[in-house]
């Protein structure tokens, strides 16, 4: 493993010692920096001690200078800014028929390199569909999944086996969200598409089952996703009810090619917005309780 600090041009600040994570970097009776070898295994390689560092000396292993960690761009948004692009943002369910380029998607994408992640967030896909036609022809797959919700949660012995083994949290969703949005047949294809919403960009956050903190990683990823689309001008939204279907559907995490044993987490539509809201809408989401 490729670990190092070039002592030639350290300046033995020790800013690397106090803002790793994982204390991985010690000081030496020389007063050197070094990282301590039997501490290696647990560097989360954030790479913070390199974009600390104001001598360019450190190398964790699979980081670069210039590739990695690159400059600090000049512009910074205030507070102010940084709630304009929130408030600007809302779940966007009508699209225009304009397809968006492959670099507004990478664009998209890239926002996520910045994200806070939890444990190892190199475990995380995104499967991207930039394709109406080839989205518009897993809408079949996906009402079907929606028409069994129903019947699932009718039938004790399913309902309770969805509980068991997907846990309380998915089955309340199913039960009191996904399962009245069925009922009331509101996703039905004849009155066009309430599931992915005409929009032509569908992106699906996937991981292997089992992989560390891959759902709290696949939702702050989402997010920035959704975030980044807004700055870009496009509208996008978070969709839960493809990879729920996805995850329960072979035919479907065949068709969308996602390894056997990797779990959909969230998918994110996206597209030009149709309309402009003319209002932001602050909602009371957060019982606050302060402890001070
Ligand atoms: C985890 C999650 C799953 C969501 N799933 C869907 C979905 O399947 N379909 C949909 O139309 N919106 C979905 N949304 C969007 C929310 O319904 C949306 O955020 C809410 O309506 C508030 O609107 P706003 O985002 O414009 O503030 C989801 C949002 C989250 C966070």
């Amino acid at each position: 493993m490729a670990y190092s600090i070039n002592l030639e041009t350290c300046s033995k600040c020790r800013l690397c010692t106090e803002v790793c994570p994982s204390h991985v970097i010690g000081v030496n009776e020389n007063k050197e920096t070094y990282f301590i070898p039997e501490r290696l295994s647990i560097c989360l390689k954030c790479g913070q001690c390199m974009a600390v560092c104001q001598t360019g000396s450190i190398t964790v292993d699979g980081l670069a200078y210039g590739r990695d960690l690159i400059d600090l761009p000049g512009v910074y948004p205030g507070y102010d800014q940084f709630v304009s692009l929130l408030s600007h943002r809302r779940s966007v369910r009508n699209y225009r028929k304009k397809p968006v380029p492959e670099e507004m998607v990478q664009q998209i994408l890239e926002t996520v390199s910045y994200a806070p992640f939890g444990a190892s967030p190199e475990k995380m896909h995104v499967t991207v569909i930039n394709n109406r036609e080839r989205i518009e022809k897993s809408l079949p797959d996906i009402e079907r999944f929606l028409d069994n919700i129903v019947k699932w949660i009718n039938n004790p012995i399913a309902s309770t086996m969805i509980r068991r083994k997907k846990g309380v949290e998915t089955f309340n969703t199913v039960k009191n969200h996904l399962y009245p949005i069925a009922l009331s047949g509101n996703y039905k294809l004849e009155r066009g598409d309430r599931i992915t919403r005409g929009a032509p960009v569908l992106m699906i956050f996937h991981a292997e089952r089992g992989a560390e903190e891959h759902t709290s990683n696949a939702f702050i990823f989402a997010t920035y996703v959704i975030l980044a689309a807004q700055a870009l001008g496009l509208g996008a939204a978070m969709n839960g009810i493809v990879p729920a279907a996805i995850n329960k559907v072979k035919s479907l995490q065949e068709y969308f090619n996602i390894p056997e044993n990797h779990e959909a987490v969230i998918a994110v539509i996206a597209g030009w917005p149709k309309y402009k809201y003319q209002k932001a809408i602050k909602r009371k989401h957060l019982h606050i309780h302060n402890f001070n």
